[in-house]
């Protein structure tokens, strides 16, 4: 799995402690500031999880495009949501069929992410839906 957008770590300590608890290979996480990785990493730590996560001081984009084709489970977008459409098609290239997208604050920020999400339906290939959690979550399933 792969998450862009790190911050301090909130979001990647609920993923990597799934990822404890039912085994898997440690989650990539990715973010342009160092600092945020940083603290990322102390609160990793302190929760025991520092194993289950590599992350990464980089650009979300750029590691997208440089990942393999099918190789994700899962995908976690969570940063400049204006971006998203400028990295199409790899958030789709690198899921594998039944891998799955998701998106944060589709709800809460829909003009920023209205591309993106034309994108991915217009492309066909994905069941999604949108859960009503937290500031809006699209769950969109490779076919
Ligand atoms: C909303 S925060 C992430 C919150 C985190 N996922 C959580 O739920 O706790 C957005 C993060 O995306 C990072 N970011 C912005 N543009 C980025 C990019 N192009 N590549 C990687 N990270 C980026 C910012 O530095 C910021 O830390």
């Amino acid at each position: 799995m792969v998450e862009i957008g790190t911050s301090n770590g909130y979001s990647t300590l609920w993923f990597a402690g799934v990822l404890r608890a039912n085994g898997g290979e440690p989650l990539l996480s990715v973010d342009l500031d160092g600092q945020a990785q940083r603290e990322a990493a102390r609160n990793l730590a302190e929760a025991g999880l520092t194993e289950q996560v590599e992350l990464r001081e980089a650009d979300g984009g750029a590691v997208l495009r440089a990942l393999p084709d099918g190789g994700l489970d899962a995908l976690f977008l969570d940063s400049e949501r204006p971006q998203y459409a400028g990295w199409w098609p790899h958030p789709r290239r690198v899921l594998r069929p039944g891998g799955l997208l998701v998106v944060d604050n589709v709800l809460s920020h829909p003009a920023e992410v209205a591309d993106f999400l034309a994108l991915v339906e217009r492309d066909g290939g994905f069941r999604s839906t949108t859960a009503a959690v937290g500031k809006g979550l699209l769950l969109a399933v490779r076919e």
